[in-house]
């Protein structure tokens, strides 16, 4: 049987856990919006359209900060199609994923649906088709009190109060030739400068992120990161990272591995941050706000074949299967190892869209697979992160070398008076036991230890089976001490209570 050996210190810290890591996104595509969140006349739906069974299972993930309204969707839109009434909003041929955009949600209804979510807004800036007039408006919109053109306009569409947007992103995957409105890395960082400084001049106590690269694998990258940086580094307070994995090649082992790319991708980012900081004589560190990650490539061959120009097609619907909740756990360990940089992280996305819920049109929604480690990391993953040195046996991938079989984070809840380790077993077929030693911790007493696995990596929860990947309570824990059995290819949620 296979053995992993752990070490825990109260004393090694990676950092606090900014709660915003377990944010999550919506934008204007597919059944995301029209049929995800907002749906009028769904049995489950409130006045305003909101479908209360999906902002239940939102709650359910406690999901703190939500993006908006795009992704590639922001780089075509404007802003001021979607508000006023709904009557009168036009209905527009939208470019990034080929629909039919008809504007009946738009920022004042993300606004006062994110409230009923219990979730944090925030917006993104069109620096596509558009640049700094149209975002500074629509902070005036948002965040100004009264008195003025844009604050006046939305008190008279019933927003008397200001929403008070706190953290905008400039633009979406600028880099990428995909993006409306791609632009270099120097263009892009004047854009987004000259936005950047009117934004805040609107409101100063906003807080921006630039677009760093859509991907490790981009060819500009690291360069756009450094070349962004040069020209907003005054103005910005965090920078973007994007990743997505897949299984194209049934290669379960290797996809396994892939997270261990998105900790380099984290760190190679955080290093430019700093280089261009000691160039630039600054003071402050930017962050980085991992704004888009998940596994998504189920539905790519699926969305090729879906025809052009139709109000919410069914578009990245993934349907996500064991091995996929796997690689999600694993990367919400990388984002909390690494919470001492990543302040910000939102799993993209939250409905329908490569999403951890999925919905029927008119029907019933359901939780996916992935939706799991991820609750389980929203809801014990908050307070600070300390280092977990594991000493394990390691396999190569034909991507990755020396991946060790189990990876873990561990978190020191607010009160300190719990500790809750996360862990992947990757072995696709050996248990492993996993003993971890706490002396620094005092006495404590293991209270917990959820599991989710399965026999089958490809089975999912569908419409037909909704709940046949869902996590169970493991007996296989020595009480007093910490030794856990870890099934094969499984994820773990061990929770200790501490005296
Ligand atoms: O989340 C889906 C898409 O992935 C987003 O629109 C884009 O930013 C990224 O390429």
């Amino acid at each position: 049987m296979r053995q992993a050996k752990a070490v825990i210190d109260k004393q090694n810290v990676v950092g606090p856990i900014d709660k915003r890591i377990y944010g999550s996104f919506i934008e204007h595509l597919g059944r995301a919006v029209y049929g995800g969140i907002f749906e009028p006349g769904h049995p489950q739906a409130d006045a305003s359209g909101f479908r209360e069974d999906v902002i239940g299972l939102v709650k359910e993930l406690d999901v703190p900060i939500i993006r908006y309204p795009g992704g590639n969707f922001v780089s075509g839109y404007n802003w001021e199609d979607g508000i006023g009434p709904a009557e009168k909003r036009p209905c527009r041929l939208e470019l990034a994923w080929f629909s039919l955009e008809t504007n009946r949600f738009g920022t004042d209804e993300f606004a006062a649906w994110a409230k009923k979510a219990g979730a944090e807004p925030m917006l993104a800036v069109n620096l596509g088709t558009r640049g700094p007039d149209a975002a500074r408006n629509l902070v005036e919109y948002c965040n100004h009190p009264g008195g003025t053109y844009w604050s006046d306009l939305r008190k008279s569409n019933g927003h008397v109060d200001p929403h008070n947007i706190k953290v905008w992103c400039l633009g979406n995957e600028m880099d990428g030739e995909w993006q409306i409105g791609h632009k270099t890395a120097d263009e892009y960082g004047r854009i987004a400068c000259e936005t950047a400084k009117v934004m805040k001049w609107v409101d100063p106590t906003i807080e921006l992120v630039a677009c760093g690269s859509s991907g490790i694998g981009m060819s500009t990258f690291p360069d756009w990161e450094k070349t962004i940086l040069k020209h907003t580094y005054t103005h910005v307070d965090y920078v973007s990272l994007h990743t997505y994995y897949g299984n194209h090649e049934n290669d379960t082992a290797n996809f396994l591995a892939k997270p261990v790319n998105m900790d380099r991708f984290i760190k190679t980012v955080a290093s430019v941050c700093d280089a261009v900081k000691a160039k630039k004589r600054g003071k402050k560190d930017i962050r980085l706000s991992f704004d888009e990650w998940n596994v998504w490539y189920h539905s790519n061959l699926p969305d090729s074949k879906v025809p052009r120009w139709q109000e919410a097609p069914p578009l990245l619907e993934d349907i996500y299967n064991m091995e996929d909740a796997l690689v999600v756990g694993l990367m919400l360990i990388v984002l909390i190892n690494n919470a001492d940089r990543v302040k910000m992280a939102c799993i993209a996305q939250i409905v329908n869209v490569i999403a951890p819920i999925m919905t029927e049109t008119g029907g019933a929604c359901r939780r996916q697979t992935i939706f799991y480690p991820f609750k389980h990391a929203s809801m014990f993953g908050r307070g600070a992160a300390l280092k977990v040195n594991i000493d394990c046996s390691r396999y190569d991938t034909k991507e990755t070398p020396a991946v060790s079989y189990v990876d873990a984070a561990a978190v020191l809840s607010e009160d300190c008076r719990s500790l809750t380790i996360f862990a992947v077993n990757r072995d696709l077929k050996e248990e492993c036991v996993f003993t971890c030693g706490l002396r620094s911790l005092g006495d404590v007493s293991v209270s917990e230890h959820i599991v989710l696995a399965d026999d089958d990596l490809k089975a999912a929860n569908t419409k037909a089976a909704p709940e046949r990947i869902r996590p169970v309570k493991a007996s296989s824990v020595k009480k007093g001490i910490l030794e856990a059995r870890l099934p094969k290819a499984s994820w773990n949620v061990i929770r200790l209570s501490l005296a």
